[in-house]
């Protein structure tokens, strides 16, 4: 099956400074044999130990080497070159490369495509043991496993520079193993279908006042866009906000939960349904045709509320079309982890992204988050709690897309197998 996989799949590799990069060559062969295209990048470093001429006599592509090339950049801009890919491998990755990478600095083109991709990365670590176990290191891979990196290796083993211990690269059938896996399981959301519910409800008084709240939309429209960068066919339903429409989705506009509602049932069936939108929990059961006007002499009104629908728990309690997996946030200001697990339980649904919104978080209308994943126990199990870092709204998105494609593809492959 995995012919298949990496079958038309455009792999950028980014060739590092060390002995293992003689490692690459056997790589991009099996990765061509298997029908991958692969474009490779050569470090400063990693050219004292293959060359450009080797790389692309095997990669039967163009080889990237210098930034500042003025060919490279008319022929195609490093920002393209770091996305035309659906995968970015770095092997070897270098201590010094991981060190740039997770401090984001950019001063070379491969550390510049690092920064700029917006596709998922694996790196094949190889570097002498102390290196490996150097604290420096340790926190790098922290930082850049928590940036969503996937890694395969080092292996245990002796090494080039007389040493024994962790730092030789992974041998290329295992780095080729984990490029497929990259490409199947984790987080492609090929072929599904998503919905996302985003921003706040705004729900009339009158023609002219409107019930509404402070969330901006940024989160929910940020897991649209990243659940389409991984191949889903995703509706977004968009309560009244200033993001812009995310590419490659299909938005839907509305003001109340009503028109929510409505939306979402509408763009049914889906696989996921995930709602981040703050729908107003009341709406005013009259709203006025004309614009109230306050008179002399004349009471001041009183709006009588009702009860909105609730759109995630109506999704997660469906009996007909109820997507595969439902997911929920919690907003809340204390006890985070015990308001979640028991809103998985009142609403239906089978996860709960919680987020703590006091305002010293900034987190409404903020640009960064901090959530914990809370996923329904099998049975009477206990609920499974990840705690994310403290990331930007993007990042935990892109983090979300990627658990909902690994669930989904464990469940196709349950069913199917
Ligand atoms: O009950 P509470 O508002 O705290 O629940 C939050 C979760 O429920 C969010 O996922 C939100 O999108 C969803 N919700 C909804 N419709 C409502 C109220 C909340 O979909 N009327």
């Amino acid at each position: 099956m995995g012919h298949v996989v990496l079958q038309g799949k455009r792999i950028l590799l980014i060739v590092g400074g060390g002995i293992a990069a003689y490692k690459a060559l056997e790589l991009i062969r099996r990765l061509r044999e298997r029908g991958a295209a692969v474009r490779c990048v050569l470090t400063k470093g990693g050219g004292e130990f293959v060359t450009a001429l080797s790389l692309g006599a095997l990669s039967e592509d163009k080889v990237y080497g210098e930034l500042f090339s003025l060919t490279d950049e008319a022929e195609m801009g490093h920002i393209r070159l770091s996305r035309e890919a659906d995968l970015v491998v770095v092997a070897p990755a270098t201590a010094d490369l991981l060190a740039r990478m997770a401090s984001g600095i950019a001063d070379d083109l491969a550390t510049t495509l690092l920064l700029a991709t917006d596709k998922p990365v694996l790196i094949a670590p190889a570097m002498n043991v102390r290196m490996w176990e150097h604290a420096a290191t340790r926190r790098n891979l922290a930082r850049l496993e928590a940036d969503g990196v996937t890694r395969i290796g080092p292996e245990v083993g002796p090494m080039a520079c007389g040493e024994f211990g962790p730092g030789r690269m992974a041998e290329p059938a295992d780095i080729l193993a984990a490029i497929e896996a990259r490409l199947t399981v984790a987080g492609s959301l090929t072929g599904m279908r998503a919905l996302v519910t985003s921003g706040p409800t705004f729900e009339p008084i009158d023609p002219v006042r409107f019930i509404g709240n402070r969330s901006s939309g940024k989160q929910g429209h940020a897991i649209a866009a990243a659940c389409a960068r991984r191949g889903a066919s995703v509706t977004l339903v968009s309560g009244p906000t200033h993001e812009p429409d995310p590419q490659g989705v299909t938005t839907i506009r509305v003001q109340t939960a009503q028109e929510m509602l409505a939306a979402c049932e509408a763009a049914l069936p889906a696989d996921v349904a995930v709602c981040a939108a703050a729908v107003s929990d009341w709406r005013v059961s009259a709203p006025a045709n004309q614009k109230l006007k306050k008179a002399k002499g004349q009471a001041d009104p009183v709006l009588a509320l009702v009860r909105n629908p609730d759109i995630l728990a109506t999704l997660a309690q469906r009996k007909k079309d109820r997507p595969r997996l439902v997911i929920g946030f919690a907003a809340e200001t204390e006890n985070l982890i015990a308001h979640a697990s028991a809103k998985l339980e009142s609403k239906g649904c089978d996860w709960i992204i919680a987020n703590d919104v006091s305002p010293s978080t900034g987190t409404f209308g903020g640009e960064q988050n901090e959530v914990h994943l809370v996923r329904a126990g099998q049975g009477r199990s206990r609920p499974e709690i990840e705690s994310w870092p403290r990331d930007s709204k993007a990042a935990i998105a892109e983090r979300i897309a990627e658990r909902i494609g690994d669930a989904l593809g464990r469940q196709t492959a349950a069913t199917s197998s």
